[in-house]
């Protein structure tokens, strides 16, 4: 498997460059609460810069509705990369008006800058092509050639990540190269016993990543707000417990099939239940098969996986040689909660082979939880975008690169 990388692009000195970045960072009044993705964009601009290139770069954050909106802004980042850079990044007011236009030209080689949300602009993701290329037109005006580097965003077919890519030569970054290398392993030759841990809260987001995993691993792990379809598809009491009925059937069909291709689906054996949902919330441990028995009864709320769920997680883990984990295992934001999350991550940072954490918001609960990014074997900075991979699918971001 190959993809164009920056090699192709020739000697940059002097050169504009275009550089798509995932920055789309958590935020919470205004302030960055993980910095994960602006660390793992520095060594494609550090290399981009050093070649005596200027830099433009874009993302977009959050999903604004195609118009300006100030909690979207991306100065916070601006600042945040300038002090990791270790230099000024002249941030611009718009994407592609005369903020933008006034940022390009002030830059000097080796200098860069910071364009505000691509969101902003309706062209981004439009649905129209038309639109997403007289975008994309645009942002090709202002440099010579593109650098795509948002991992978390290739499988979005977007103006930045799609159309643009066609209109100057373009190429992959480091970062593409780096996530693609790992995620190649877990498609084309895992190492076995090779275990997957879903957790997350809806089961339906996992459906596709569910049946294109099941034929391929050894072991797969169900925890997170997801799991209680899979109780409840046993015929087990859920309480208020997140329940996705509509998928009850489908549950049913990949327990069958996995007992058919001889994979062990494992399902948590005990839940933390709580009386409500909050930090302050009254809280009881209790069998998975009697979730609806504690003082609670039926209005108790199954927030994470039990101590006994957790430490056979974390044994099945020690005994594989190849990890993926996509998904929280309950509300780890909320302390009595965050154990099971923490008994995962903690067991993959000892796993033998590879092990993966596949997505921001998985990546961010990680660091949230006090772990660092060199206790894992990869941290992927893209959740929907490594799970599309994971399923198989052709990304439009990377076959735009001769991914192939
Ligand atoms: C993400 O956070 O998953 C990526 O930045 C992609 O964002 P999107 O799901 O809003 O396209
Ligand atoms: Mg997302």
């Amino acid at each position: 498997m190959s993809i164009r990388t920056l090699q192709s692009l020739g000697d940059l000195t002097g050169k504009t460059v275009l550089v798509r970045l995932d920055l789309n960072v958590p935020l919470k009044d205004g302030a960055i609460t993980d910095d994960g993705r602006v660390r793992a964009a520095l060594p494609t601009l550090n290399a981009v810069l050093n070649a005596g290139a200027k830099v433009v770069a874009f993302s977009h954050l959050g999903r604004p509705d195609g118009a300006p909106d100030a909690k979207y802004s991306l100065a916070p980042v601006a600042q945040r990369l300038s002090e990791l850079l270790g230099k000024p990044v002249v941030f611009a007011a718009d994407t592609i008006g005369q903020g933008a236009q006034e940022a390009v030209t002030s830059l000097q080689d080796g200098g860069i800058a910071l364009l505000e949300n691509l969101r902003f602009n309706p062209g981004e993701t439009s649905k129209d092509a038309g639109e997403r290329t007289a975008f994309a037109e645009k942002l090709a005006a202002f440099g010579d050639v593109f650098v795509s580097d948002g991992f978390g965003v290739v499988h979005r077919k977007q103006a930045s990540v799609y159309e643009l890519a066609g209109l100057v030569p373009s190429a992959a970054g480091l970062l593409i190269e780096q996530e693609l290398s790992v995620l190649d392993r877990l498609t084309t030759s895992p190492e076995k016993p090779y275990a997957v841990v879903l957790g997350g809260s809806k089961v339906s987001d996992k459906l596709a990543v569910i049946d294109a995993l099941l034929p391929k691993v050894d072991t797969l792990l169900v925890g997170g707000g997801m799991l209680f379809t899979f109780l409840f598809a046993q015929g087990y009491k859920v309480g208020a417990s997140l329940l996705e009925e509509d998928q009850v059937d489908t549950v049913k069909g990949y327990l069958a099939k996995a007992a058919e291709l001889g994979v062990e689906i494992v399902l948590p054996t005990d839940i933390v239940v709580a009386s409500k949902f909050g930090a302050d919330a009254e809280v009881a441990i209790t069998a998975a098969d009697a979730i609806e028995e504690t003082p609670f009864g039926a209005s108790g709320l199954g927030l994470d996986i039990g101590p006994e769920t957790a430490a056979k997680f974390a044994e099945v883990i020690a005994a594989s040689n190849t990890v993926f984990w996509n998904g929280p295992m309950g509300v780890f934001e909320l302390a009595p909660f965050a154990a099971g999350t923490k008994a995962v991550a903690g067991a993959l940072t000892k796993v033998r082979g590879l092990g993966v954490v596949g997505g921001g918001d998985s990546a961010a609960a990680v660091r949230a939880l006090g772990f660092t990014d060199d206790q894992f074997g990869h941290i992927s900075t893209g959740g929907g975008a490594s799970l599309e991979f994971l399923e198989g699918k052709k990304l439009p971001g990377l076959e735009v690169l001769g991914w192939a």
